[in-house]
């Protein structure tokens, strides 16, 4: 059988991820084909999970579609957490260890490195695809790009619905 490199996974799973894109009718279906998607085909992948964005009040992290164990973590302000972090900074962060990560809320005793994209609509965060692994330093930039592209499938997606409710 010929061996499948990881670029080569990556490359089907960015396939995949923009197939369901062009099928999801909304953007809760899409996150949801995406959660199921990375948290089935990646290995390392074992949360999955997306946080939206709430502006009414306090500007909080509210834990959507996910794949994975329950967590404690549903609603994160932006001045918390490796996703507090993502969120109000606008930026991917990827952490190796988490337990040399002073800004880490632990999900589970298993989780070893993370990852969290922020998703942008109209130049905005609008919330963020988080995942963690069990496995330390799971995220090569490979990962990430992967992530990223997830992300802005997500983005774009909320970015029509809004443009149509308009
Ligand atoms: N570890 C995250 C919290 C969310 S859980 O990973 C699902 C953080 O530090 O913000």
């Amino acid at each position: 059988m010929p061996t499948v490199t990881k670029t080569q996974k990556l490359t089907e799973i960015r396939e995949e991820a923009r197939r369901l894109s062009q099928q999801s009718g909304s953007a809760d279906q899409l996150m949801e084909g995406i959660v199921t998607l990375l948290n089935a085909k990646m290995l390392k992948y074992n949360w999955v999970g997306f946080y939206l964005l709430e502006s009414t009040g306090e500007p909080m992290l509210v834990l959507g579609h996910y794949r994975g164990a329950m967590t404690p973590h549903t609603r994160i302000p932006l001045n918390q957490g490796i996703c507090g972090a993502a969120a109000s900074t606008g930026k991917t962060v990827v952490v190796d260890d988490v337990k040399n990560d002073s800004r880490y809320l632990a999900c589970s005793l298993e989780t070893k490195s993370e990852i969290v994209v922020p998703i942008f609509v109209n130049g905005k965060v609008a919330g963020e695809l988080d995942i963690d692994s069990h496995f330390s330093a799971a995220f090569t930039p490979e990962d990430r790009e992967l992530v990223e592209y997830c992300a802005k499938l997500v983005g774009a997606k909320l970015e029509s619905a809004r443009l149509d409710r308009k």
